[in-house]
Order: C-alpha cells, then structure tokens, then sequence
C-alpha cells in the first residue's frame, strides 16, 4: 500500500557536506560571521558561472528584486514608475516594486509556459512603463527574444527575475543574464540555498558600487573594506569626507539603502553548492525529462512543463494544470499526492485577482484568465537533485492511480 512508503518526497532540498561544514566552523573560529570573505568568495562564484563581472549577494530573493529595481532609481526611474510583471507569479515581485516605490502592472501569462504572454505586454505599455521583469517561472526561460524586442523599442529596462531559474539557459545562454540585472533566490526550496539569501547579477560594472552600497544602508564608501567586505581591516578612506559636520566614511550615507546583506554562515552553504552546480542542474534537468516522459499520457488531463528544443531547464519544480473541461478539483488529487508522502504547493496565482493584499489595485476577477486558470486548478511536486528515479516513478504512480480512481483512466 502507498501509505506505507516512509520517505517523503519533498518540493526542496538542503544539502550541508563536509566542505560547507568547515567553511562554517572557519568562519566561527575567526568570530566573523557577519559578513565578509565568504559572501565575497560566493560572489565570485556566481560571477563565474554566469560570465558576468558583478554579482552582489542579499538576504533574499526579495531584497534581490527590489535593490535591483532601487538602482534603476539612479538611471531615470522615478517614484510612481510603471513595473510590467507577469500575473501569475510569486507574491515577493509585485511586492518588490511596492518596497521600491514603483507601481506594478500586470500582465496574463502563456498557458503552455505559465509565462508572461509577449503578445499582451505592448497594450500595458504606458508613458509611465520603465520597466519589464519576465520571471522564468518554475525554472522556465521566457520568450527572451520578444522581450528584449519589446524592451528596445519602448526603451525599457528588463530586471530578469531568475528566482527560480538558476542554471536555465534560452537559446544556449543562461537566464539572468539577458538583462541590466538578473536576480536569484536561494531560499530552500529554490535550485541551491543557502536558508535565506539572494543575489543579483549584471553585465554593467557602472552597477557594482550602487547595489553593494543600497544593500548597506546606502553607504557612502566603494573601497574594498567597506563594499566587499572581505575582512575587518580598516578602511583606508575613513576620514577622507569633507561634508560639514561629517568626517567619518564609513558612517555617512550617499542614498537611502536597505539593510539586506548576506552572512558568512549562508555563504558558506552557497560556496559548497556553487562548487557542485553543473551536478545540481544536470540531475534536475534530468529528473524533468525523466517525469515528463512517466507522464506524457495524462497530457489530455493536465498541462505541464515542457522543455522546448532552444531551451535547457534548471526546474525548481514539476508544475501540473488540470484543464478546464477535466472534472477533477485540485484539492482532491493534491491530498491524494500528500497522504501518500508526495508535497505539493499551489502554482502561487494571479497576483492582482486572487491576492488580497493587490485589491487594492482595482483589477476584476476574470482579467487574467490564464493566471486565474493556473490560480485554481495548478500544483507542483519537487523534482530536485537528491529525488532518484525511483521517487519519480512513485510520483507518476501515484497521480496515474488517482485518474484511475477517477474513472479517467
Ligand atoms: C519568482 C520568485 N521571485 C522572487 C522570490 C523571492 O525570493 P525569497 O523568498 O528569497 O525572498 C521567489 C521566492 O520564492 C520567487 O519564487
């Protein structure tokens, strides 16, 4: 009976090894675990990975996003700007325009990707619109071609938010990287944590001093000491401002920042999973393919992700869509699936109408029908790098006895 497998096969995965351990007890013996060169060495990491010449680790995916929207303050964004987004997303992007005083607006996604529909992005484009943030969903790339097309033409920044995507590549390239920024998230149930944390990435090095500076409470100093953090020296420029009363660099404040930095505990998990990358995405890649295939013959009943030929996903996760005319309700195959040890969430929803806290906005039920569709009928279960083939097969069993039970099989 299903009911007596143990295990539970669960949507993330944390991974603490020898290597993290010792990066840990380092940081512990030294009495530095704010942070400093571990965060650095992170960075370097992801810098690496990606090819590009800066990346600035945060607290969160969250901070990400809005420290990444604050510093297109300082290139002609305003207070009151419009945000392009997709509808159906997680909470955190919309509320990062909020937290930086932009306004979100949204737009319905693509029912075959879950991503924001290209062909609905220009008739939401306004005098105010400055920005487009395509979320790769679930690890998913976007449309990146139509985006940046759209994005050059109405001369708009794109804020790529790869939360979910680390190691996803469109058309060879890897997601975050198309851009002015690219944002991750490496909460637990993410490609990689680190607990909490987060890290944004761009191509533009005029961005290094503004994003480390706004994850400091808008610091004033870009040495090294003060920006990287690297070790507790002193900073060489300490007493350098000549501002009226204020002398000391390290405790004056150029902008008004947030107070979003990463630790050297949380980098520490990071260095060791960013040391073993090519691994992680690889299995979860593989484990994609893998259900996919276990599962191809219940496509007349649901909706799931599906690689493309110019696309290689990093999944966070495996999303499924009851269709419209399939008389099942989400609710009973999700405790199907959790009585039998397999976690599932809900594909989060249409931001605008199936959130209370975007009310206030004004957007009718029935805006988004795509989003609201995914809204009410989606759920994912996990797919990441320590779920083997065997788990995947109970997986698929399990769903495939549940049509069955329905009479749909
Ligand atoms: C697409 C997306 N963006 C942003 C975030 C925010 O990340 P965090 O939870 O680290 O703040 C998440 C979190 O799950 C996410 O899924």
């Amino acid at each position: 009976m299903k009911t007596s497998k143990k295990k539970r096969i669960t949507i993330g995965t944390v991974n603490i090894g020898e290597r993290a351990r010792e990066l840990v007890e380092d940081a512990f013996l030294r009495n530095r675990i704010s942070s400093g060169r571990y965060v650095r060495r992170f960075e370097e990491l992801l810098e690496e990975f990606h090819g590009v010449k800066c990346a600035v680790a945060v607290s969160s995916g969250t901070d990400a996003d809005t420290i990444a929207l604050s510093a297109l303050k300082e290139d002609g964004v305003n207070e009151g700007d419009e945000v392009i987004m997709p509808a159906l997303n997680f909470i955190s992007v919309a509320n990062s325009a909020i937290h930086a005083h932009l306004k979100p607006v949204f737009v319905d996604v693509d029912r075959k990707t879950f991503n924001i529909d290209p062909d609905l992005i220009e008739e939401k484009i306004t005098n105010r619109t400055r920005v487009l943030i395509p979320t790769h969903l679930f690890g998913k790339p976007v449309d990146m071609k139509r985006v940046l097309d759209i994005a050059e033409e109405n001369d708009l920044f794109v804020v790529e938010d790869a939360c979910e995507a680390l190691g996803s590549r469109y058309k060879g390239e890897l997601l975050g990287t198309f851009g002015i920024f690219g944002t991750f998230s490496f909460y637990v149930a993410h490609i990689i944590t680190t607990g909490e944390g987060g890290a944004i990435i761009t191509g533009d090095n005029r961005y290094d001093g503004i994003l480390r500076s706004l994850r400091s409470h808008g610091r004033a100093c870009a040495c090294k000491v003060c920006q990287l953090n690297v070790d507790s020296g002193e900073c060489p420029y300490r007493f350098d401002v000549e501002d009226g009363d204020m002398e000391d660099k390290r405790f004056y404040f150029l902008r008004i920042g947030y107070s979003a930095k990463m630790n050297e505990i949380e980098a520490a998990l990071g260095i060791e999973q960013m040391e073993k990358i090519e691994e992680v995405i690889t299995k979860r890649n593989e484990n994609l393919t893998y259900l996919s295939g276990i599962l191809e013959d219940l496509g007349e009943y649901m909706v799931m992700m599906r690689q493309e030929a110019h696309e290689f996903i990093s999944p966070l996760c495996m999303p499924m869509v009851i269709r419209e005319d399939v008389p099942i309700e989400r609710a009973d195959i999700v405790n199907y699936l959790e009585e039998r040890g397999v976690e599932t969430r809900p594909t989060f929803g249409s931001i605008p109408t199936q959130h209370p806290a975007y009310r206030f906005l004004g957007y009718e039920y029935g805006s988004f029908p795509n989003a609201e569709w995914i809204g009410r009928k989606g759920f994912y279960v996990g797919i990441h790098q320590n779920i083997d083939k065997g788990d995947l097969e109970y997986i698929a069993e399990c769903i495939h006895d549940f049509f069955k039970l329905k009479g749909l099989r």
